[in-house]
This record gives structure tokens, sequence and C-alpha cells, in this order.
């Protein structure tokens, strides 16, 4: 039976391990802390279930999975195998290795990549991608190319590869052919929640020699005062690892719900709850307000910190309705309607129904935020150059959504 050792805030704490086709994990004797909500400690293995709604969801998705798979010529349904293959720096504390492999060994000495590899990384997605650029050993999740990298000092223009005891600060992600400015979707998105108050990662557009990319400062990172590197990891997991989904996104085809989510947070033990499930509330608003259908399970997140949970700054905040060519439904149901053009007020009022909360806390959320992007608008789009023509498709979008939800129909 072949395995991969499990590293957990740098340490060795188990075993992942996969015979005919089934995952299993086990902890060691030095674990101390839980990989996972659904991986408590304990002494017994855990089954396929559990143990792949946890490892699973740390890999790329779709066209991504694919073409890495292919790369490393392994079956892209072979999670064991792609996390042989890539799973060193992940999102949160986690890190797999083959088992046996001395990480000690690693060299701990920065390895610098410069703007214009960088850039040629992010030009040639195509062919080489953009996780297997450099050969680092490299898994995060979603279906969009990305690269993991440190910029230190933070705002500087000195990047280096994640290696040995030297993490990722920063994701970065390319132009996409299929979908146009949507770098400059997603920093226009992520800008304008944080002026109107929300918890969203810190981002901007940067320019790599000619080739732009979005740029996001890793939440799962934070500067550490003892150790050499000067950065330490925080753990993190995903809605659909804490739900135990391990392949669905979708609510449709048996991925998370907004109710799922919200009595996860409820029924779970999270340092601030209250200010948890409103932050969560706002985020299904603003979300609907934008026009961003893809806000599936995986792109909520949770963090660990001393013992308790506590939801994630946002990320992943994209205008997807603006491309036609994507499905305009809703990764989660608003008050049983997928259909964003058919959601009024009354739908959010259902959903507080359905979630046990009265409905003029929602109603208090929408007209607190719609009045807070009305006026917060025109100083986003300030930041961004007129020819950068999604920003006016985008700004039409949430003017029509924040009619739709405006009153009772
Ligand atoms: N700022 C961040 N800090 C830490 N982890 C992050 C951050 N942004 C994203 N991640 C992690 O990386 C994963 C992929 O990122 P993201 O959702 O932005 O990618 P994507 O490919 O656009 O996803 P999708 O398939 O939903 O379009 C997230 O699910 C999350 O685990
Ligand atoms: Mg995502």
């Amino acid at each position: 039976m072949v395995g991969l050792d499990v590293y957990f805030y740098g340490k060795k704490i188990g075993k992942l391990t996969e015979k005919n086709s089934r995952l299993s994990f086990k902890y060691n004797e030095y674990a101390d802390t839980p990989l996972s909500v659904n991986l408590p400690l304990q002494k017994e293995a855990f089954n396929d279930k559990l143990t792949r709604s946890f490892f699973n969801n740390l890999l790329p998705e779709e066209g991504i999975r694919e073409a890495v798979a292919k790369y490393k010529q392994v079956s892209p349904n072979n999670p064991f195998a792609l996390l042989q293959e890539i799973g060193g720096e992940c999102a949160g504390a986690v890190e797999l290795y083959p088992e046996g492999y001395v990480k000690e060994n690693e060299s701990s000495v920065l390895k610098p990549i410069t703007i214009e590899k960088i850039a040629e990384l992010l030009r040639n997605q195509a062919q080489v991608p953009l996780l297997m650029g450099e050969e680092i050993r490299l898994s995060l999740a979603g279906a969009q190319q990305k690269i993991a990298l440190a910029i230190i000092p933070e705002d500087s223009d000195n990047y280096y590869l994640p290696q040995g005891d030297y993490i990722s600060t920063h994701i970065i992600k390319p132009q996409n052919h299929y979908f146009k400015d949507i770098i400059y979707n997603e920093h226009f998105c992520m800008s304008l929640a944080r002026k109107i108050g929300l918890s969203a990662a810190v981002s901007f557009v940067r320019d790599f020699a000619g080739e732009k990319g979005y740029v996001v400062k890793r939440f799962d990172r934070e500067k550490d005062t003892v150790l050499p590197t000067g950065l330490k990891r925080i753990h993190q997991e995903d809605f659909c690892q804490v739900l135990c989904l391990p392949d669905k996104k979708y609510q449709k085809e048996g991925g998370a719900s907004i109710k799922q989510c919200y009595k996860f947070i409820a029924n779970n033990d999270f340092s601030n709850k209250a200010d948890a499930l409103i932050s969560f509330l706002k985020a299904i608003v603003f979300n609907f307000i934008i026009g961003n259908s893809d806000a599936h399970g995986k792109n909520f997140s949770l963090l660990h910190k001393l013992g308790k949970y506590e939801l994630s700054p946002l990320y992943d905040l994209v205008s997807t309705q603006v491309y036609e060519m994507l499905s305009p439904d809703l990764a989660m149901s608003v008050g049983g309607e997928y259909n964003p053009n058919l959601i009024h007020r009354n739908h959010f009022n259902n959903m507080a129904k359905d979630l046990g909360i009265k409905p003029n806390i929602i109603e208090k959320i929408i007209d607190e935020m719609t009045s807070l992007i009305i006026n917060s608008l025109p100083e986003i789009k300030k930041q961004f150059s007129p020819e950068v023509e999604i920003i006016n498709k985008i700004e039409m979008l949430i003017c029509s959504r924040i009619e739709q939800i405006s009153s009772c129909f």
C-alpha cells in the first residue's frame, strides 16, 4: 500500500494511503490538532468518504485538473496520484510528500523568479498549466489558471518560488482568452466589496513585463516573528470540505446550499458566530448584486484559529453574468430560485424564513448594502481605465440587480 506523508503546520502528522482506488487517512502519535472539521483526532483510520472530502478538495478542478493530469501522466480521477505529484503548497496549513521524503533536506534558500519569467509562464498557460510552471509542487482548487508565489517584501517587485520553508504569499491569475478582462472584473468586485466594508482579500492588477495578472494576497499566510522565513501558514477549509462534498460544487448537482452553509456556521464553534452569520448573509446579497453566479461551496472558506473557526475573507468575487456564454443560474438558489433575472426581494425574504431568521434582518442588509454600493461605485470606477469596457457592463448589471431587490414584487 503506497502512502503520502501529511504535514500540518510543518510537522508530519499522518499518512494518506490508497488501496483499490479507496483513500484512507490516519493520524500518527504526533498529531495534536485536527486537520479538518470531519477528521477529528482519533487512533483509527478514516474511511474513503471522509478522507476524500478533505483531500480531493485540495486539487484543481475541471480543465485545469485535466491539463495537470495530462502533464503529469496520471488520471484526473486519481486524487492520490495527483496529490503525489503536486500536493506540496496547498490551501491552508497542509502539505503532502511522497512517503519517506525528507522534507528537512529541502533547500531553504529563497529562489527568485524574474518578472520576465512570470510573464513567460502567464503567456504559455495553454501549453503548460500554470500550476506546473517551474516544476513546483503546488495545488490550489478552482477551474481558473493560477500560480502562487512569494512577494518579499510585500510591496516590492521581488518574486520567489514557493519551496522548502518558503511559502507563497500571493496567488496570481492570468488574463483569460474566453472571458475578456476577467482580471479587472475580479479586482473591481473585490475592491467594491472592501470599499463597502466587507472583509475581502487584498487584490491588485500588476503588469509582469507586458503580461497583466490579477494578484490576491493569501489570507492563509501570516507574518511570523519566530520562524526564520518570517511567514507561517494559517489553516483553511472550504465549505465543500466541511460539508463533506468531495466533488460537488453546485447545489443543483448535490453541492452546498445557502441553508447548509448557514446551518454549519450556526452549529459550530466560531469565535464570533453572530458576526460570521451576518457576514455570510452579506456575502450572499453582495454576490447577487454583482451578478456572481459562481458563488459555490468552494468559494466560501473558514479559517482555523486557536481551536475555533472564523469565516475567511471573501475571494473569487467575479461578475460572471456579464459573460453571455456562461449559464446565469446561481450556484446556490435564493429562496428556491436559481435564475437571477427572476429573483426579487421576496425571494430573499423566503430565504430568511427558510434559515429561521426574521425577514427584516435580510431586508436591512439589502437596504444598507444597496445604498453603500450606489455611493461607492463612482470612486471604485475611477480606479479603472475607461478602456476596460467590462467595468461599465458590471455597473449596469449591478444597477439592474439593485432595482430588482429594492422592493417586493
Ligand atoms: N486570497 C486567498 N487566500 C488564500 N486562499 C485563497 C485565496 N484566494 C483563493 N484561495 C484558495 O484558492 C482556491 C482557488 O481560488 P479561486 O476560487 O480564486 O480560483 P478559481 O479558479 O477562480 O475558482 P472557480 O473555479 O470557483 O472559478 C480557493 O478555493 C481557495 O481555497
Ligand atoms: Mg473559486
